[in-house]
């Protein structure tokens, strides 16, 4: 089944503070967030095809909440304001694809790439080269047109990365709200090392699953 992992456009409901602080570019966001998802539904597709089985494990999309997106502009020295928010941030729509293998990764950024249904403005590949913390993810900001009156295009951010990589992200994002503990040094340096053995896992993985599909007589 495919987009059985999908989140639906609209599922979640933005609190009364998201629909204030973005007001008339409400619509304009959910029209992108629907693009996204309807587009990266017809990508997986279209993969499953040749690979037999969806290459996402699952998918995830969001509205940046309020409170988050006056955070970052204010840790940018920019105004809280929802103009400033729609120019120069790229990530008040946010698509998250998890897949199984590494090479579901490029096959999906490939996709991307060839879509008409936007244009890709950045690349950014953690995976070929990790942040010096170990995070590992290969992010894409996308140009979406929407040519809604008010609004002509919206930009996106689309986070590809593995189940691993999902896995040790969402563990070290829970971890980063205490930076002053004792033993950090220790922390920071064991974070990284689990990066690197679930990096090797990755690779494992991806081998195993080339050996199975030759002998299917797929690659
Ligand atoms: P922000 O990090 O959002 O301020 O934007 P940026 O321009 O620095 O982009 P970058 O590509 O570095 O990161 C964008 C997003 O990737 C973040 O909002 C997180 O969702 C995710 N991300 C980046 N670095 C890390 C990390 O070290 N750990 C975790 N868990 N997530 C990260
Ligand atoms: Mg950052």
């Amino acid at each position: 089944m495919i987009g059985k992992n999908f989140r639906e456009a609209g599922e979640y409901d933005m609190n009364r503070s998201d629909l204030e602080f973005y007001g008339e570019y409400v619509s304009a966001l959910e029209m992108a967030e629907t693009i996204m998802l309807n587009e990266l539904s017809r990508i997986m597709a279209s993969l499953t095809g040749t690979e037999r089985k969806c290459p996402a494990e699952h998918v995830l999309s969001r509205i940046k909440s309020a409170e988050s997106m006056k955070e970052k502009l204010e840790r940018q020295r920019y105004e809280p304001n929802v103009e400033n928010a729609m120019a120069v941030m790229t990530d008040a729509v946010g698509v998250r694809v998890v897949t199984h293998f590494i090479g579901d990764v490029y096959a999906v950024k490939k996709g991307i790439t060839r879509s008409d249904k936007w244009s890709v403005e950045t690349v950014k590949d953690y995976i070929a080269f990790p942040k010096k913390n170990g995070y590992r993810s290969l992010h894409m900001i996308v140009k979406i047109p929407i040519g809604m009156e008010n609004c002509d295009f919206i930009r996106a951010e689309i986070q590809l990365r593995t189940i691993a990589m999902d896995c040790w992200a969402s563990l070290e994002h829970t971890m980063k709200y205490k930076k002053d503990v004792k033993n950090a040094e220790l922390i920071v340096s064991e974070l990284l090392r689990c990066a690197e053995e679930m990096a090797s896992t990755d690779l494992s993985m991806q081998t195993m699953r080339e050996m199975i599909n030759s002998e299917d007589g797929e690659e």
